[in-house]
Protein backbone atom coordinates (compact mmCIF):
# COMPACT_ATOMS: atom_id res chain seq x y z
CA UNK A 1 0.00 0.00 0.00
CA UNK A 2 1.18 3.74 -0.46
CA UNK A 3 1.99 6.09 2.19
CA UNK A 4 2.25 9.52 2.08
CA UNK A 5 4.11 11.80 4.81
CA UNK A 6 4.06 15.71 4.20
CA UNK A 7 7.27 16.01 5.75
CA UNK A 8 10.06 14.25 6.44
CA UNK A 9 10.39 12.20 9.81
CA UNK A 10 13.33 11.01 11.71
CA UNK A 11 14.70 8.03 10.95
CA UNK A 12 13.55 5.97 13.92
CA UNK A 13 10.01 6.39 12.55
CA UNK A 14 11.00 6.50 8.85
CA UNK A 15 12.78 3.16 8.92
CA UNK A 16 9.95 1.00 10.27
CA UNK A 17 7.52 2.47 7.30
CA UNK A 18 10.62 1.58 5.10
CA UNK A 19 11.24 -1.87 6.16
CA UNK A 20 7.10 -2.78 5.66
CA UNK A 21 7.09 -3.24 2.73
CA UNK A 22 4.26 -0.10 1.75
CA UNK A 23 5.97 2.29 -1.09
CA UNK A 24 6.45 5.90 0.58
CA UNK A 25 6.29 9.21 -0.85
CA UNK A 26 7.51 12.17 1.02
CA UNK A 27 6.71 15.58 0.31
CA UNK A 28 10.53 16.95 0.27
CA UNK A 29 9.44 20.79 -0.84
CA UNK A 30 10.58 23.42 2.27
CA UNK A 31 7.08 24.94 2.72
CA UNK A 32 3.78 23.30 3.61
CA UNK A 33 1.34 21.87 1.27
CA UNK A 34 -1.18 23.81 -0.25
CA UNK A 35 -5.15 22.16 0.26
CA UNK A 36 -5.37 20.62 -3.23
CA UNK A 37 -2.02 19.81 -3.36
CA UNK A 38 -2.43 17.54 0.00
CA UNK A 39 -5.83 16.16 -1.50
CA UNK A 40 -3.58 15.19 -4.61
CA UNK A 41 -0.89 13.33 -2.78
CA UNK A 42 -3.47 11.75 -0.62
CA UNK A 43 -5.92 10.30 -3.43
CA UNK A 44 -2.87 8.58 -4.92
CA UNK A 45 -2.19 7.10 -1.10
CA UNK A 46 -3.88 4.81 1.55
CA UNK A 47 -2.47 6.51 4.48
CA UNK A 48 -1.33 9.73 5.63
CA UNK A 49 1.54 11.00 7.75
CA UNK A 50 1.18 14.72 9.14
CA UNK A 51 3.65 16.56 10.82
CA UNK A 52 2.99 19.93 10.77
CA UNK A 53 0.50 22.49 10.54
CA UNK A 54 -1.73 21.33 7.44
CA UNK A 55 -5.62 21.28 8.21
CA UNK A 56 -7.51 17.91 8.15
CA UNK A 57 -10.77 19.94 7.44
CA UNK A 58 -13.97 18.13 6.64
CA UNK A 59 -13.37 18.85 3.06
CA UNK A 60 -10.01 17.18 3.15
CA UNK A 61 -11.45 14.65 4.57
CA UNK A 62 -14.62 14.39 2.03
CA UNK A 63 -12.07 14.41 -1.18
CA UNK A 64 -9.97 11.48 1.11
CA UNK A 65 -12.58 9.66 2.25
CA UNK A 66 -10.40 6.24 0.99
CA UNK A 67 -7.57 6.61 3.80
CA UNK A 68 -7.28 3.64 5.92
CA UNK A 69 -5.76 6.13 8.42
CA UNK A 70 -4.42 9.17 9.38
CA UNK A 71 -1.20 9.80 12.09
CA UNK A 72 -0.47 12.68 12.92
CA UNK A 73 3.27 13.74 14.29
CA UNK A 74 2.17 15.79 17.66
CA UNK A 75 -0.18 14.98 20.22
CA UNK A 76 -2.50 18.03 19.69
CA UNK A 77 -4.95 17.22 16.72
CA UNK A 78 -6.86 20.56 17.22
CA UNK A 79 -5.93 20.95 13.10
CA UNK A 80 -8.19 18.15 12.81
CA UNK A 81 -12.08 17.66 12.27
CA UNK A 82 -12.68 15.02 14.38
CA UNK A 83 -16.25 14.32 14.36
CA UNK A 84 -15.74 14.12 10.99
CA UNK A 85 -12.96 11.93 10.27
CA UNK A 86 -15.16 9.63 12.75
CA UNK A 87 -17.97 10.07 10.70
CA UNK A 88 -15.86 8.72 7.93
CA UNK A 89 -14.39 5.98 10.09
CA UNK A 90 -11.25 7.11 9.50
CA UNK A 91 -8.66 6.59 12.34
CA UNK A 92 -6.95 9.58 14.04
CA UNK A 93 -3.98 8.28 15.39
CA UNK A 94 -1.35 11.46 17.88
CA UNK A 95 2.01 10.84 19.65
CA UNK A 96 0.64 11.09 23.56
CA UNK A 97 3.12 10.99 26.37
CA UNK A 98 6.44 10.77 24.61
CA UNK A 99 6.60 14.27 24.54
CA UNK A 100 5.15 15.54 28.06
CA UNK A 101 8.73 15.85 29.86
CA UNK A 102 10.20 18.09 26.51
CA UNK A 103 7.19 20.22 26.68
CA UNK A 104 7.73 20.70 29.89
CA UNK A 105 11.34 21.74 29.66
CA UNK A 106 10.34 24.09 27.51
CA UNK A 107 7.90 25.63 29.67
CA UNK A 108 10.18 25.40 32.68
CA UNK A 109 13.05 26.83 30.39
CA UNK A 110 10.12 29.83 29.46
CA UNK A 111 9.52 30.53 33.09
CA UNK A 112 13.59 30.99 33.90
CA UNK A 113 13.67 33.20 30.76
CA UNK A 114 11.21 35.42 31.23
CA UNK A 115 11.85 35.84 35.04
CA UNK A 116 15.51 36.84 34.43
CA UNK A 117 15.13 38.78 31.07
CA UNK A 118 17.08 36.35 29.45
CA UNK A 119 15.98 36.63 26.21
CA UNK A 120 16.31 40.55 26.20
CA UNK A 121 19.66 40.46 28.16
CA UNK A 122 21.14 38.24 25.45
CA UNK A 123 20.08 40.75 22.84
CA UNK A 124 22.00 43.17 24.03
CA UNK A 125 25.43 41.91 24.06
CA UNK A 126 24.42 40.74 20.52
CA UNK A 127 23.41 44.59 19.58
CA UNK A 128 26.99 45.76 21.19
CA UNK A 129 24.92 47.32 24.66
CA UNK A 130 26.92 45.30 27.19
CA UNK A 131 27.87 48.67 28.93
CA UNK A 132 29.07 48.63 32.83
CA UNK A 133 27.86 47.50 35.39
CA UNK A 134 24.74 49.15 37.16
CA UNK A 135 23.25 47.33 40.33
CA UNK A 136 19.65 48.17 39.52
CA UNK A 137 20.08 47.53 35.95
CA UNK A 138 18.45 44.25 34.32
CA UNK A 139 16.80 42.97 37.39
CA UNK A 140 14.62 39.56 37.25
CA UNK A 141 12.34 37.77 39.84
CA UNK A 142 12.76 34.50 41.30
CA UNK A 143 11.09 31.64 41.39
CA UNK A 144 11.75 29.56 44.60
CA UNK A 145 8.79 29.12 47.15
CA UNK A 146 6.36 31.33 44.65
CA UNK A 147 2.82 29.18 43.14
CA UNK A 148 2.30 27.50 40.07
CA UNK A 149 -0.39 27.48 38.94
CA UNK A 150 -1.35 24.92 36.01
CA UNK A 151 -4.31 25.40 33.47
CA UNK A 152 -5.01 22.39 32.20
CA UNK A 153 -2.98 19.33 34.27
CA UNK A 154 -2.55 16.55 32.17
CA UNK A 155 0.79 14.36 31.14
CA UNK A 156 2.92 17.47 30.58
CA UNK A 157 1.49 19.86 32.80
CA UNK A 158 2.48 17.28 35.31
CA UNK A 159 5.74 17.49 34.50
CA UNK A 160 5.76 21.08 34.45
CA UNK A 161 4.34 21.05 38.00
CA UNK A 162 7.06 18.68 39.25
CA UNK A 163 9.80 20.40 38.15
CA UNK A 164 8.88 23.35 39.50
CA UNK A 165 7.93 21.29 43.30
CA UNK A 166 11.51 19.46 42.73
CA UNK A 167 13.96 22.28 41.73
CA UNK A 168 12.02 25.71 43.64
CA UNK A 169 9.45 24.00 45.92
CA UNK A 170 7.31 25.47 44.30
CA UNK A 171 2.98 25.31 45.59
CA UNK A 172 1.20 24.12 42.62
CA UNK A 173 -2.57 24.70 42.28
CA UNK A 174 -4.62 23.82 39.19
CA UNK A 175 -7.65 24.41 37.41
CA UNK A 176 -9.08 21.53 35.49
CA UNK A 177 -12.31 20.04 34.68
CA UNK A 178 -12.00 17.16 36.40
CA UNK A 179 -9.53 15.93 39.44
CA UNK A 180 -5.75 15.23 38.89
CA UNK A 181 -5.65 12.40 41.64
CA UNK A 182 -1.93 11.88 41.18
CA UNK A 183 -0.29 15.30 40.87
CA UNK A 184 -2.97 15.91 44.23
CA UNK A 185 -1.26 12.87 46.17
CA UNK A 186 2.81 13.46 44.77
CA UNK A 187 3.34 17.00 43.96
CA UNK A 188 0.73 18.31 46.80
CA UNK A 189 -1.65 20.35 43.98
CA UNK A 190 -4.84 22.00 45.16
CA UNK A 191 -7.29 21.95 42.51
CA UNK A 192 -9.29 25.74 42.50
CA UNK A 193 -11.61 28.03 40.58
CA UNK A 194 -10.28 29.70 36.96
CA UNK A 195 -10.42 32.79 39.04
CA UNK A 196 -8.85 31.29 41.81
CA UNK A 197 -6.47 30.11 39.30
CA UNK A 198 -5.72 33.77 37.95
CA UNK A 199 -5.47 35.39 41.43
CA UNK A 200 -2.93 33.26 42.95
CA UNK A 201 -0.48 31.86 40.67
CA UNK A 202 3.37 33.91 40.72
CA UNK A 203 3.18 31.65 37.55
CA UNK A 204 0.50 30.73 35.25
CA UNK A 205 1.59 28.01 32.65
CA UNK A 206 -1.35 26.74 30.03
CA UNK A 207 -1.38 23.34 29.12
CA UNK A 208 -4.70 22.80 28.06
CA UNK A 209 -5.82 21.52 24.86
CA UNK A 210 -7.54 24.17 22.35
CA UNK A 211 -10.95 23.73 21.57
CA UNK A 212 -13.72 25.90 20.99
CA UNK A 213 -14.02 26.53 24.79
CA UNK A 214 -10.11 27.58 25.22
CA UNK A 215 -9.72 29.45 21.91
CA UNK A 216 -9.05 33.73 23.27
CA UNK A 217 -9.99 32.68 26.70
CA UNK A 218 -6.56 34.42 27.77
CA UNK A 219 -8.07 37.97 26.77
CA UNK A 220 -8.06 41.06 28.65
CA UNK A 221 -10.17 40.79 31.13
CA UNK A 222 -8.91 37.46 32.10
CA UNK A 223 -5.09 39.19 32.55
CA UNK A 224 -6.67 41.61 34.62
CA UNK A 225 -7.74 39.13 36.71
CA UNK A 226 -4.12 37.81 37.18
CA UNK A 227 -1.78 38.45 39.99
CA UNK A 228 -0.06 41.82 39.90
CA UNK A 229 3.90 40.89 38.98
CA UNK A 230 2.91 37.26 37.73
CA UNK A 231 4.59 35.55 34.46
CA UNK A 232 1.95 33.97 31.99
CA UNK A 233 3.65 30.61 29.99
CA UNK A 234 1.90 29.41 27.04
CA UNK A 235 3.54 26.11 25.41
CA UNK A 236 -0.13 24.56 24.60
CA UNK A 237 -1.75 26.83 21.38
CA UNK A 238 -1.00 30.29 20.36
CA UNK A 239 -4.88 30.67 19.67
CA UNK A 240 -5.37 30.19 23.69
CA UNK A 241 -4.40 33.84 24.27
CA UNK A 242 -5.48 36.83 22.48
CA UNK A 243 -2.19 38.47 21.60
CA UNK A 244 -3.20 42.25 21.24
CA UNK A 245 -4.57 41.85 24.96
CA UNK A 246 -1.24 40.39 25.90
CA UNK A 247 0.53 42.76 24.94
CA UNK A 248 -1.60 45.13 26.37
CA UNK A 249 -1.65 43.54 29.53
CA UNK A 250 2.52 43.72 29.61
CA UNK A 251 2.66 47.41 28.17
CA UNK A 252 0.32 48.16 31.21
CA UNK A 253 2.28 45.99 33.77
CA UNK A 254 -0.83 43.98 34.69
CA UNK A 255 1.19 41.29 34.44
CA UNK A 256 5.22 40.89 34.67
CA UNK A 257 6.03 39.35 31.90
CA UNK A 258 5.52 36.64 29.40
CA UNK A 259 6.83 33.40 27.82
CA UNK A 260 5.56 31.56 24.83
CA UNK A 261 6.21 28.79 22.66
CA UNK A 262 3.23 29.19 20.61
CA UNK A 263 2.11 32.05 19.06
CA UNK A 264 -1.00 33.07 16.57
CA UNK A 265 -0.50 33.10 13.87
CA UNK A 266 2.66 30.88 13.19
CA UNK A 267 5.66 32.22 12.21
CA UNK A 268 5.45 35.38 14.60
CA UNK A 269 6.12 38.31 12.39
CA UNK A 270 9.72 39.74 13.29
CA UNK A 271 8.63 43.32 13.46
CA UNK A 272 5.75 41.87 16.30
CA UNK A 273 6.20 43.83 19.61
CA UNK A 274 6.26 41.10 21.66
CA UNK A 275 10.00 40.55 20.20
CA UNK A 276 10.96 43.66 21.61
CA UNK A 277 10.29 43.44 25.20
CA UNK A 278 12.16 43.01 27.92
CA UNK A 279 9.95 40.84 30.23
CA UNK A 280 9.00 38.18 26.97
CA UNK A 281 10.83 35.30 26.07
CA UNK A 282 9.32 33.64 22.48
CA UNK A 283 10.47 30.49 21.00
CA UNK A 284 9.29 28.74 17.66
CA UNK A 285 6.91 26.19 18.80
CA UNK A 286 9.82 23.69 19.88
CA UNK A 287 8.11 22.46 22.57
CA UNK A 288 9.14 18.91 21.32
CA UNK A 289 12.07 19.26 19.65
CA UNK A 290 14.56 16.77 21.08
CA UNK A 291 16.08 14.00 19.25
CA UNK A 292 14.97 11.59 22.15
CA UNK A 293 11.13 13.08 22.38
CA UNK A 294 11.44 13.62 17.92
CA UNK A 295 12.32 9.85 17.68
CA UNK A 296 9.84 8.71 20.10
CA UNK A 297 7.28 10.43 17.99
CA UNK A 298 8.15 9.24 14.78
CA UNK A 299 8.18 5.50 16.27
CA UNK A 300 4.49 6.17 17.24
CA UNK A 301 3.36 7.96 14.16
CA UNK A 302 4.95 5.25 12.07
CA UNK A 303 3.12 2.00 14.38
CA UNK A 304 -0.37 3.87 13.73
CA UNK A 305 0.04 3.71 9.98
CA UNK A 306 1.06 0.38 9.86
CA UNK A 307 -1.44 -0.64 12.54
CA UNK A 308 -4.23 1.26 10.42
CA UNK A 309 -3.41 -0.53 6.78
CA UNK A 310 -3.28 -3.69 8.64
CA UNK A 311 -6.98 -2.64 9.51
CA UNK A 312 -5.61 -3.08 13.34
CA UNK A 313 -6.43 -0.86 16.19
CA UNK A 314 -4.11 2.15 16.40
CA UNK A 315 -1.86 2.36 19.16
CA UNK A 316 -2.84 5.71 20.07
CA UNK A 317 -5.94 6.64 18.50
CA UNK A 318 -8.22 10.15 19.08
CA UNK A 319 -11.23 8.92 17.85
CA UNK A 320 -11.74 5.69 20.02
CA UNK A 321 -15.15 5.63 19.10
CA UNK A 322 -14.87 4.37 16.19
CA UNK A 323 -14.02 1.05 17.77
CA UNK A 324 -16.92 0.97 19.79
CA UNK A 325 -18.77 -1.30 17.19
CA UNK A 326 -16.23 -4.00 16.59
CA UNK A 327 -17.87 -4.63 13.15
CA UNK A 328 -16.81 -0.94 12.16
CA UNK A 329 -13.37 -2.01 13.06
CA UNK A 330 -11.95 -2.76 9.75
CA UNK A 331 -12.38 -0.50 7.32
CA UNK A 332 -12.88 -2.05 3.95
C1 LIG B 1 2.20 18.80 19.54
O1 LIG B 1 2.66 17.66 19.52
O2 LIG B 1 0.98 19.02 19.62
C2 LIG B 1 3.16 19.91 19.43
O3 LIG B 1 2.68 21.10 19.92
C3 LIG B 1 3.54 20.09 17.98
O4 LIG B 1 2.47 20.63 17.29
Amino acid sequence: MNIFLTRKIPQAGLQLLEQSGHTITIWEEKRDLLPSELIDFCLKNDALLSAGPSKIDAAFLEACKHLKVIALHSVGFDQVDIAAATALRIPIGNTPGVLSDATADTAFLLMLATSRKAFSEHKRILEGNWGFFEPTAGLGIEIKGKTLGVFGLGSIGFEMARKCVGAYGMKVIYHNRGNNLKAEQELGAVKVSFDELLAQSDILTVHTALTPETKGLFDIGVFKKMKPGSIFINTARGAIHNEADLIQALEQKLIWGAGLDVTNPEPMDPSNVLLSMPNVAVLPHIGSATVETRNAMSVIAARNILAGLAGERLPFVVNEEIYANLKLEVKN
